[in-house]
């Protein structure tokens, strides 16, 4: 059986979309768009409406010499496109705006919750906790996919590490929506581009669910003072490697990053992946019929969803890239959705290869010290995801049109609505 498909995806989108453009993703990443530029322009650089502007970086090549360099390309100075002020800045900074040294002291807070081991140790609870949720949503023979499976299981997984009670899920699964989509009106009242958000300027991603979630970070926060658990809250309260705590404001930013990061990435990932599936059902059978595949298989997944599609570094002195001179103060944004479609990279990026064996992508960034934290349990929670549906269903049937989340900077389907076909020892 063919463990691959070529043209995974039938339509590419325009080739001449202004990737800057929330909408230009509503009917999915523009991703001629991206490999027109990147054959012709693979570093070209973009005016903003507010008089800034700022480099794209679309070869593989240089996301990775970009992401590696941190003297020449800086974090300090933001990593959003969003052209924010110093005062911004610093109110609304968290590990992901600091370069090494005071990146790693943040980072060694928590990293030990994340590393493969600790998370290994996670994988009979996430397990269970997959089961259950398909379980309840294969009561029903048609679903949103998305709502019903995709985005219980990472914020429910993500409440266990952090110590907050599944009742609390839903309210963060809501905040995380509303910052991650935080250019998307189903999910937020103030679309940062379509409303005056002036008065959410100095807190994460202008966004008022930044205030909710700070005031329910702060009463975690009490009572992990008065009762410690080792949970991540708890560690995220210990003095960092210089001996001091972080503040208030620091702690509130950190827990934030933690709800908008460990959310609907996963969530769009693994939803890319039934899509694929449901879309290519040789693919699914190849699958099912070789579990040995799994592994290989996840990492095709990441590699063609790239759902974070972009950060941004500030160059800290003049370099040429590509023939072009990027000047000392100017922004560069690695678009790791573009990087991970380089043929240069990956010998038929539009081939979706559950065997590709060869696939250093970069969904997660790659080798820079802001490598995505949550990347061994992104992973497994992916995994037994499909580990846990290929156990009770046949496949899922297209059942309605899928709905893309409104947003240049994550590349999620938010509904896609799906049909059970169901094996017959199963049924
Ligand atoms: C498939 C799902 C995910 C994707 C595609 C993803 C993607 C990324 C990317 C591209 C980066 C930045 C890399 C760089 O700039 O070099 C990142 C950083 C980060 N991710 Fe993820 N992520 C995912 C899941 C998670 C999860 C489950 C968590 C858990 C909390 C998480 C937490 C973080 C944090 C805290 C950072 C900042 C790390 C740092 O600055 O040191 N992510 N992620």
């Amino acid at each position: 059986m063919s463990t691959y498909v070529d043209n995974y995806l039938p339509d590419l989108g325009p080739d001449n979309a202004d990737i800057t453009s929330h909408d230009a993703y509503t009917t999915g990443v523009p991703h001629a768009t991206f490999e027109r530029l990147r054959q012709t322009e693979p570093v070209f650089w973009t005016d903003e409406t507010d008089g800034s502007g700022f480099w794209s970086i679309l070869r593989y090549d240089d996301a990775l010499a970009v992401s590696r360099d941190v003297d020449t390309f800086t974090s300090v100075k933001g990593i959003r496109l969003e052209e924010m002020d110093a005062e911004q800045t610093e109110a609304r900074r968290t590990m992901m705006e600091f370069d090494p040294p005071d990146h790693t002291r943040l980072r060694r807070l928590v990293s030990k919750g994340f590393t493969r081991r600790t998370v290994e140790g996670f994988e009979d609870a996430i397990r269970a906790l997959a089961a259950e949720v398909i379980d309840q949503a294969l009561t029903n023979d048609e679903f949103d996919f998305v709502t019903a499976i995709a985005e219980q299981l990472p914020m429910r997984m993500l409440g266990r590490l952090l110590g907050t009670s599944d009742d609390d899920g839903h309210r963060l699964v809501r905040w995380g929506d509303a910052l991650l989509g935080n250019t998307d009106p189903e999910f937020t009242d103030f679309p940062v581009d379509l409303t005056d958000t002036e008065q959410f300027r100095m807190v994460p991603f202008r966004s008022p669910a930044a205030i909710e979630i700070f005031q329910f970070a702060q009463e975690q926060a009490a009572e992990r003072r008065t009762c410690p658990s080792g949970d991540i809250i708890s560690q995220l309260l210990e003095p960092t490697s210089d001996g001091e705590p972080l503040t208030d404001l620091e702690f509130n930013n950190f827990f934030t990053l933690l709800v908008a990061a460990g959310n609907d990435t996963t969530r769009y990932t693994m939803t890319h992946g039934v899509w694929t599936m449901m879309n290519h059902p040789t693919l699914w059978e190849a699958w099912k019929a070789d579990p040995t595949l799994t592994e290989t298989a996840v990492e095709e997944i990441l590699r063609t969803s790239a759902v974070t599609m972009h950060f941004r570094r500030t160059a800290t002195r003049d370099v040429e890239m590509r023939g072009k001179t990027i000047k000392a103060g100017d922004k560069v944004v690695i678009w790791f959705n573009s990087a991970n479609h380089d043929a240069d990279a990956f010998p038929n990026p539009w081939r979706f290869d559950l065997a590709r064996d060869k696939n250093d992508h970069m969904a997660f960034g790659r080798n820079g010290p802001h490598l995505c934290l949550g990347a061994w349990l992104a992973r497994m929670e992916v995994r037994l995801v499909f580990e846990e549906l290929m156990k009770r269903i046949d496949r899922f049937e297209p059942n309605g049109e899928v709905e893309y989340l409104r947003s240049n900077f994550i590349a999620g389907m938010k509904h896609l609505p799906v049909r059970v076909i169901r094996d017959s020892e199963h049924v």
